[in-house]
């Protein structure tokens, strides 16, 4: 049986996604969707992305809507899952749809209208009563064969439209089906949709016209909307529809740039300009489906909004809904605009050279722009700005649905933070500036303060004991990981034992978050950060090699189950013997940090860098050393 694509639209609409799938899978916001272990394959870590009207496993490539997913989730025939949600969200189910093959009639006779209302708003644009239409191209700076290139043209409305396709035999409920005339309702007539403006054809990726974006002509006439989108019809779908697409994706095949931006007018004066890839979303934000459009006509589509607050949220907006999509083959770029301009602003005044050089030039790879529009959220300077900055950004890298993509977006965020926000190591430790944790330096791995009794300097090259030592503490003792995060990044570490930490760091924060801690409870908390699950997960992904290598180097000193305020303590001792001078720093920082805004956590961190110093400073044997003396097993 077939039913109406309305009803359809209208039931998914109402069933909201997140809430059904909910039921049975335990999600987790991420970002703007949410995320949780697949339902339908047996998966530990969770690729199961649900955005408001779809899901995606990027495990085993499940995808669908929420017919589709009660359909695969208790294997209901198409109908039945049709009824079943209609049910819940109030909705009739129609009993008698029109069958497909009608539907498809409908479809292609819609399209002739609409064929038919691109020639006639076309013919009126050049028709004396189009002057006023002109005028105004002429105002903006569009030429006449651009003009007729797009198929621009002009509704005077009040039943022009409407008396033109009668001719052809087109009738008011046809011109109603096509999108042409609101029907009629509470004793008001049918009207045309377009009066008195400027009409834009709106093409499919084929070219056929599907409906119409009309802008108002007088600008001091702000009580009318400046433009308006024909509605969503059997043949015009909003969300899957982008302006010029079926001129763009064919300059985009040779050899051009597929560059999306805001207007109909952007887009125009870029065509005009020698720039035929541009294209826009129709008075809608860039969704999922504009977005897997786009990548179908270039791998790194250009995003380029206004430059101003909207565009900036815009572009952050399309970035944190392209980030779990992302592959090495599919990413975005981003071109920013001067401040106050547009792109047909930019061209206005500067030319096509001028947004080559002003705009183009500038673009930025993805992550630069993460890291930019991110940053420019947290403008403060204070601590809670900073950390939240932090967070921002691993939340980003963490809904990346690529699994190495994530882990070079995670360590290449970190490192950008940490190299903006970690002052320059002055000589002996002494630092001078003032940062968000002012440690720290390149100087770990040499030479200790003056008063440091003979320690072994640097790690032995190719000697990644002590590494694996201070993993493995973390692996039994995973609620210390954040508390030791910027030391732990500080180790160099072998291509293997660098990828056990990333997936260690970026599973403490997936954990962390999932249980809504924050890094204060976290510390308190510790059973939230669960070893065993931790020890599980990173098997799963492949790195179980390396975790038996660091906790076969470990041995007795990183037991499970000993208190973690002791863990700390001698995590940061064993740390200490090598980097001795690191551990002085965070020290300095951790007590400047107490000072300054003393809390539970900050006291546990001191005390356990306190302890760890004293003991050094009190020559206590490296653990390490005795291990190698008393069985020789480390090579
Ligand atoms: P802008 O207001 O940025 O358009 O809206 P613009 O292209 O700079 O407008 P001009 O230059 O003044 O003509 C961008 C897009 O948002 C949608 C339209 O698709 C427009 O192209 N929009 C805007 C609407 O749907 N309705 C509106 O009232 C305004
Ligand atoms: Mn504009």
């Amino acid at each position: 049986m077939a039913l109406p694509p309305g009803f359809l639209e209208e039931l998914r609409a109402r069933t909201p996604l997140p809430a059904l799938i909910g039921r049975r899978v335990r999600l987790a916001r991420s970002g703007r969707q949410w995320k949780g272990c697949c339902p339908f394959h047996g998966e530990k870590t969770p690729s199961f992305y649900v955005y408001d009207d779809h899901y995606h496993c990027f495990g085993c490539g499940a995808h669908g809507d929420a017919i589709s997913y009660v359909m695969q989730a208790e294997g209901q025939s198409f109908i039945e899952a049709v009824r079943g949600l209609a049910g819940e969200a109030g909705l009739a189910v129609p009993e008698e749809g029109p069958d497909e093959a009608a539907n498809a009639r409908a479809a292609r006779d819609s399209l002739a209208v609409l064929e038919r209302a691109t020639e006639s708003f076309e013919r009126r644009l050049w028709l004396p009563e189009g002057a006023g239409a002109r005028a105004y191209l002429a105002r903006r700076g569009v030429s006449e064969a651009t003009a007729r290139r797009f198929r621009l043209g002009f509704a005077p409305g009040r039943g022009a439209l409407t008396a033109d396709l009668a001719r052809d035999g087109i009738t008011p409920a046809a011109m109603i089906e096509a999108g042409l005339l609101r029907p009629a309702e509470d004793g008001q007539p049918s009207r045309e949709f377009f009066t008195g403006r400027l009409i834009f054809p709106i093409g499919d990726r084929r070219g056929r016209i599907v409906s119409f974006g009309g802008r108002r002509l007088d600008d001091s006439q702000t009580s009318a909307p400046k433009y308006l989108n024909g509605p969503e019809t059997a043949v015009f779908s909003k969300r899957r529809t982008l302006y010029n697409l079926d001129r763009a994706a064919p300059a985009s095949r040779a050899g051009g740039e597929i560059l999306v931006v805001e207007g109909y007018m952007d887009v125009i004066a870029l065509d005009q300009a020698g720039f035929p890839g541009a294209l826009a979303p129709l008075g809608t934000a860039l969704g999922i489906e504009h977005l897997e459009t786009l990548w179908q006509a270039s791998p790194v589509p250009l995003l380029c909004f206004d430059g101003d607050e909207a565009g900036a949220r815009a572009a952050l907006r399309a970035i944190s809904l392209a980030l779990p999509l992302i592959t090495p083959e599919r990413s975005l770029e981003i071109v920013p605009l001067p401040p106050g301009e547009d792109p047909d602003s930019l061209l206005g005044r500067a030319g096509a050279a001028g947004f080559r050089t002003e705009a183009l030039a500038r673009r930025q790879p993805l992550l630069d722009a993460l890291y930019a529009l991110t940053r420019a959220q947290f403008p403060g300077a204070t601590p809670e700005s900073r950390s939240g900055f932090f967070d921002a950004l691993m939340a980003a890298a963490e809904s990346i649905g690529h699994r190495s993509l994530q882990w070079e977006y995670r360590r290449a965020l970190r490192d950008r933070f940490f190299a903006e926000f970690r002052t320059p190591s002055a000589p002996r430790g002494r630092r001078a500036g003032a940062g968000m944790r002012p440690t720290r330096g390149a100087g770990f791995g040499a030479h200790g303060a003056a008063t440091a009794p003979p320690l072994r300097a640097a790690p032995r090259p190719g000697d990644q004991q002590r590494e694996r030592v201070l993993l493995a503490i973390l692996l039994h003792h995973p609620a210390l990981m954040l508390d030791v995060e910027e030391a732990l990044c500080s180790l160099t570490l072998s291509p293997a034992l660098a990828r056990l930490r990333e997936a260690m760091l970026a599973w403490a924060h997936r954990a962390a978050r999932a249980e809504k801690l924050g890094q204060e409870q976290a510390f308190i908390l510790p059973e939230a950060l669960d070893s065993a699950a931790l020890i599980d997960h990173l098997a799963e992904i492949g790195l179980g090699e390396q975790v038996g290598e660091a906790r076969a180097a470990a041995q007795s000193f990183a037991a499970p189950g000993a208190p973690l305020a002791e863990v700390a303590e001698g995590w940061w001792h064993f740390f200490g013997f090598s980097h001795r001078e690191r551990l002085a720093e965070e020290l300095a920082a951790v007590q400047r940090e107490f000072a300054a805004a003393p809390n539970l956590r900050l006291q546990r961190r001191l005390l356990a860098l306190r302890e760890a110093q004293n003991r050094l400073n009190a020559g206590e044997n490296d653990l390490l050393d005795g291990e190698r003396a008393g069985d020789g097993a480390t090579p």
